[in-house]
């Protein structure tokens, strides 16, 4: 497996260090078992997630020195507004300071108690906010996304037939909105087809429904059509992108994905009188609508990193780089999701460790393993994460997948970081019969991987 030289040099460094293993092994012990509590100056390599973790450019450093401080119209907001309409092509938007500002602000103002949000697979925020105002997040996506193993060259999309279905059931009354991500973060980082998106937007405009799209790895996504869908291989990356914010009526972004920035997001839409109210949300929370919670800098950079999250030689190296992860682990008989996602690779950790049932935390005990053996930190996507009563019944529904996501930051780490994340977990699949499940001592009702609290079993 080739991989690709960085079409980058580096220019500043950031020492990280590998602490003894009793170290590891004591800070783990504080931190409850939750990767989340630790220090992260006690961490090696850091893969815990792509947001806002990655390295700005030299034009992006210029360019804060560019920030204008300004409370109302400044500069800086012209700039975002110039790049943002040009890629994007939405009437209206408002900066937000990341991306779960944007879709707390949209629920508040669309989603009342009992109504359903359809997509393919909602991110653990966007859930959350559904949840938050009463409203029931529904995840739509196509049956083979469960199956770690088929190769569908476009596993985020959303099953068209299930979501006619759920319309016709629940009616349009009852939806607000629906959406979809792209790329599918909680299912893989899997892209959606351009078929599919237009299938999606033409099912929910048929039943007046408005459509969003959660749009934190669009640049990703937009490559894989590029790569893999008939018709588009000689369109840019940037052209694939209009013609999908095209179809929607609105979208949500955190930018610190991809537009590479260590904070920042944006809500864009069509609709006037909903601009309206998006306004004033912001500024009841967030701040002046040219500046939605971030300094005129954050702006900036922002306004450059959206070109730079574009960049064709860029998206070729980066994704190249997360297959490159994904093969080698399976060269060490370590399953992942297939194919390799965009922004990171997702170890199947129920297959990796077999004997520990899913209320056990499965992948949770194999994030743990990772880092008290080599100091590597991913984060959990499994039932920690995603395990919910059902709001009729009480009854847990576990999600269909155990997996550890090894995120990968933006031009951050290079082959010799990856290739020590292959031996690490080499390692532990050849002692994984001793690994132990983990059971809660504290979990909040919402998001509870950030501060739950764990025990060994
Ligand atoms: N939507 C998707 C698809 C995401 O992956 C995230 C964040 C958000 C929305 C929320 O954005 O963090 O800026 O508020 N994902 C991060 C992750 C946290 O690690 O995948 P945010």
């Amino acid at each position: 497996m080739h991989y690709p030289p960085e079409p980058f040099r580096i220019k500043v460094t950031e020492p990280i260090r590998l602490i003894p293993r009793e170290e590891r092994e004591a800070a783990l012990k504080a931190a409850g078992y939750n990767l989340f509590a630790l220090k992260a100056e006690d961490i090696f390599i850091d893969l815990l997630t792509d947001s806002g973790t990655g390295a700005m450019s030299h034009d992006q450093w210029a360019a804060l020195m560019r920030g204008d401080e300004s409370y109302a119209g400044a500069r800086s907001f012209h700039r975002l507004k110039a790049a943002v309409e040009d890629i994007f092509g939405f009437k209206y938007f408002v900066p937000t300071h990341q991306g779960r500002a944007a879709e707390n602000i949209l629920a508040a103002c669309l989603v009342k108690p009992g109504m359903y949000v359809p997509s393919n697979m909602h991110f653990d925020t966007t859930d959350a906010n559904v949840r938050a105002r009463r409203g029931r997040p529904v995840n739509l996506v196509i049956d083979e996304a469960a199956d770690p193993a088929n190769p569908h060259p476009f596993k985020g999309n959303l099953d068209i037939a299930k979501l006619k279905a759920f319309i016709a059931q629940h009616g349009r009354e009852n939806i607000p909105f629906g959406m979809i991500t792209v790329t599918n973060n909680a299912g893989g980082g899997q892209p959606v087809s351009m078929e599919n998106l237009k299938a999606v937007a033409d099912a929910y405009h048929e039943a007046g429904i408005p459509f969003f799209i959660d749009a934190a790895r669009y640049a990703e996504n937009c490559y894989f059509i590029q790569q893999r869908e008939p018709g588009y291989r000689h369109r840019s990356v940037k052209d694939i992108a209009r013609e999908m914010f095209a179809l929607a009526d609105g979208m949500c972004m955190s930018a610190k994905k991809d537009a590479i920035v260590n904070i920042g997001g944006l809500l864009c839409v069509n609709d006037e009188t909903l601009f309206q109210n998006i306004k004033n949300e912001l500024i009841l929370r967030e701040g002046f609508p040219t500046y939605g919670g971030l300094a005129g800098r954050d702006l900036d950079a922002m306004a450059v990193g959206l070109y730079e999250g574009l960049d064709e030689t860029y998206l070729a190296y980066r994704i190249a780089q997360t297959a490159y992860l994904a093969q080698r682990l399976n060269d060490a008989g370590i399953p992942t999701i297939q194919p390799a996602g965009g922004h990171g690779v997702y170890v199947n950790a129920g297959a990796v460790l077999p004997h520990i049932p899913q209320h056990e935390f499965p992948a949770q005990a194999l994030a743990v393993e990772l880092y008290r053996e080599g100091g590597i930190r991913g984060v959990e996507i499994g039932s920690v994460m995603f395990a919910h009563p059902d709001p009729d019944t009480g009854q847990m529904v576990y999600p269909k997948l155990e997996l550890l996501r090894l995120a990968i930051p933006r031009r951050t780490y290079t082959q010799s970081h990856f290739d020590y994340v292959v031996e690490t977990l080499a390692n532990i699949k050849s002692r994984a019969a001793e690994v132990r499940g983990y059971k809660f001592t504290y979990a909040p009702e919402l998001l509870r991987h950030f501060t739950a609290r764990f025990e060994p079993l």
